[in-house]
């Protein structure tokens, strides 16, 4: 394949290859935000995406798809166990989003974070043309910039965060923070979801690696460079999924769903990966809280939650899961009649057309992070509302909330406020339910997943044809 003049370098591919018994693979769409953004943007500009396949010791060959060109980075399974499982996940996930689960620091496996950020660097190296942008994602890769720096200064080399830049006081724990800021600074554009992201690196970068300030402030000088700074909110492809949502195929899927769920007068739904940091664990004692007090019956509302598996040797992760299905469990146990759960939980990731249509048929959909980059699910929902119907709870502590402002914003620490939100969009009158969802769908149509791209790789000095 030829060398290309636009490379993304996140750790996982938009595919993951997957293994089957009998000895056969194939290629499967890749959990989360990322590859949600990321996949329609770039491949709208043919670029190179370079990336590990989501399985141990696999080595693949380049191959391309559709219009993208695809480098698998092989990854052993110490290094999936000690750079994915461990530093990116155990350490930098965790304290990103405001500790709430506590993170570990081990230094072996900040050495395997070093050796994988240095194999991709190299990779990369490989790939990109001479003078070509280079666009590295997220937190698994925050090395990156500075090693691809330092082997191509030929590049052009614009760094994502799509997970929160924590607060001062959080990254100050970190045993290895001024690498990483000096990793970070080896880019020549830094972009985070929000100004409070922008704000905290500003900071961090003066103080740690000795970055000094500009008169304006999203640009630092470090090492005889100019690196800038700024907040670049992602997005989704709203019109693909708007378009989506309004075949007769998803609306009468959305139909079948109400029939199979035996006609309740109201549908709760909740869709994420199976993570800690969602508030899954909040939303189900809200519902669980409401059913309690006779608030609510099972004959007027049904709750679902819909669970992509995620990291699933990680320890954090396993007891998140069975305390989330021990909570399904008892609810039913108390509130459901043969052939009625008050919840439904399914863990398994479903087909984009079927999620449309859950979202399509959902009256009330709850997202509820204890904190969130951006959390794509919320503006998924407004996207699949054509008929401006449902209401979307929303946490605060999501970075989704700076925009979505017409959503009934919770603090999900505040169980009853939580509570209380949930009754209000179960009981809300239908034209103040149009009008909020008007609003939020007005935002969320014109701040598009190309918008977002575009913004960032201009703020990079790369000219963007429309
Ligand atoms: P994160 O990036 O932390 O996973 P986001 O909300 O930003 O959170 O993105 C999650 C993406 O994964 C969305 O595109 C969402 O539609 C998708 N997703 C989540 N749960 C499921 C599921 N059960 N089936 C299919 N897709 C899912
Ligand atoms: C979030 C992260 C991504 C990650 C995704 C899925 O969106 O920001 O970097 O790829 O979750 O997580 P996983 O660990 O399965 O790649």
């Amino acid at each position: 394949m030829t060398a290309a003049d636009l490379v993304v370098v996140a750790n996982r591919l938009p595919v993951d290859l997957e293994r089957h018994p009998d000895g056969s693979t194939t290629w499967r769409r890749s959990p989360g935000g990322l590859v949600t953004a990321l996949e329609p943007t770039l491949r709208a500009r043919e670029g190179a995406w370079v990336g590990w396949p989501g399985v141990p010791d696999a080595e693949v060959e380049p191959f391309a798809e559709d219009g993208l060109s695809l480098f698998p980075v092989m990854l052993t399974a110490q290094e999936v166990t000690d750079y994915y499982e461990g530093f990116s996940n155990g350490t930098l996930w965790p304290l990103y989003h405001d500790v709430v689960a506590p993170p570990q620091f081990h230094r072996h496996w900040w050495r395997a974070y070093t050796a994988v950020n240095q194999r991709f660097a190299e990779e990369v190296a490989k790939v990109a043309a001479q003078g070509a942008t280079v666009w590295v994602q997220d937190y698994q890769l925050q090395l990156v910039p500075g090693k691809l720096r330092e082997l191509r200064p030929d590049l052009r080399i614009g760094f994502f965060l799509h997970i929160p830049f924590p607060p001062v006081e959080l990254f100050r724990q970190l045993p290895w923070r001024t690498r990483i800021m000096e990793g970070l600074l080896g880019a020549d554009l830094v972009g985070f979801h929000t100004d409070g992201g922008v704000r905290n690196f500003h900071w961090l970068a003066q103080e740690l690696a000795g970055a000094s300030p500009d008169r304006d402030p999203e640009v630092l000088h470090h090492g005889g460079r100019r690196i800038r700074l700024g907040a670049f909110p992602i997005s989704i492809d709203s019109h693909r999924l708007d378009e989506l949502a309004r075949t007769p195929e998803v609306e009468k899927r959305a139909a079948e769903i109400r029939t199979e769920l035996g006609s309740p007068e109201k549908i709760v739904l909740g869709v994420d990966r199976l993570d800690y940091t969602k508030g899954i664990d909040v939303r189900l004692r809200a519902f669980h809280e409401l059913l309690e007090e006779e608030r609510v019956s099972v004959d007027d509302a049904v709750m679902i939650q819909l669970a992509t598996p995620s990291r699933e040797r990680v320890e954090h992760y396993q007891q998140m899961r069975a305390d989330i299905e021990q909570a399904v469990g008892r609810i039913n146990g108390e509130f459901a009649r043969v052939g009625h759960p008050a919840v439904h939980y399914l863990h398994r990731s479903l087909p984009r057309e079927e999620l449309a249509a859950f979202f399509l048929a959902a009256d009330v959909m709850l997202v509820t992070p204890l904190r969130d980059g951006m959390n794509l699910v919320a503006k998924e929902y407004v996207a699949c509302r054509p008929d401006d119907g449902g209401c979307l709870v929303l946490s605060e502590f999501a970075g989704a909330a700076i925009e979505l402002t017409s959503a009934l914003l919770v603090n999900p620490h505040d169980t009853d406020g939580v509570k209380e939100a949930l009754y209000a969009a179960l009981t809300m009158n239908a034209e103040e339910g149009r009008k909020r969802m008007r609003t939020l769908r007005r935002q969320v149509l014109d701040h598009d997943v190309d918008r977002w791209a575009t913004g960032f790789l201009e703020a990079l000095g790369i000219r963007v044809e429309q």
